[in-house]
């Protein structure tokens, strides 16, 4: 199984992966040369790339049966709240919507792409773990066989709605 891994830094989301499978080959994206060095010691079989990974998923997203990304998080977390007061003021950074929206119309595989839980409403629905939101295509399948089952079974609109919360359907 091939996998991108995006933003790489030092691979913290990588180190379970051989226990879930052990035929992977694991290609590294990471511009900070330093930190890209210190994961290709941690990680001596994966393939470590210095680059601009937004880039580098636009050009070879196709050539992956799995794909992680965990784009930059300071623009999106709700520590904005006081640094705009302290005068840092700055956009969300709409790389990590413009991924999400690229992977899930566009990739044939599957991905799952990781970010805080930011200071606005989300702008697509994500599943929610600790102080993390995770947009994953395993995700969606997965609501899309409940909403079905859900009318499938004319379960009243209360009793959906419980449901729906119970598997955090609405995040
Ligand atoms: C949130 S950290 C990723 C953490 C990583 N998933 C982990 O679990 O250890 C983001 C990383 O992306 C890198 N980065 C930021 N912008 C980048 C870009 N455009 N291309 C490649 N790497 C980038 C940063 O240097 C940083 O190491």
């Amino acid at each position: 199984m091939k996998i991108l891994n995006l933003y790489a830094c030092l691979g913290g989301n990588r180190y379970k992966w051989n226990e879930v499978k052990e035929d992977i080959e694991v290609t590294a994206v990471e511009w900070d040369e330093e930190l890209a060095k210190l994961y290709q010691e941690r990680f001596p079989n994966d393939t470590v790339i210095v680059a601009d990974a937004h880039q580098y998923l636009l050009e070879h997203y196709k050539d992956f049966d799995f794909i992680w990304s965990s784009p930059p998080c300071p623009t999106h977390s709700v520590t904005n709240h006081f640094l705009n007061a302290q005068g840092i003021e700055r956009f969300p950074d709409m790389k990590l919507y413009e991924e999400i929206i690229f992977l899930d119309t566009f990739f044939k595989g599957k991905y799952c792409i990781e970010n805080v839980i930011p200071y606005y409403e989300p702008l697509i629905r994500a599943n929610k773990r600790g102080r993390h939101l995770y947009w994953t295509i395993l995700i969606y399948q997965i609501y899309y066989h409940i909403e079905k089952h859900l009318q499938l079974l004319q379960i009243k609109q209360e009793e959906k709605r419980n449901i729906k919360t119970y598997v955090n359907f609405t995040i």
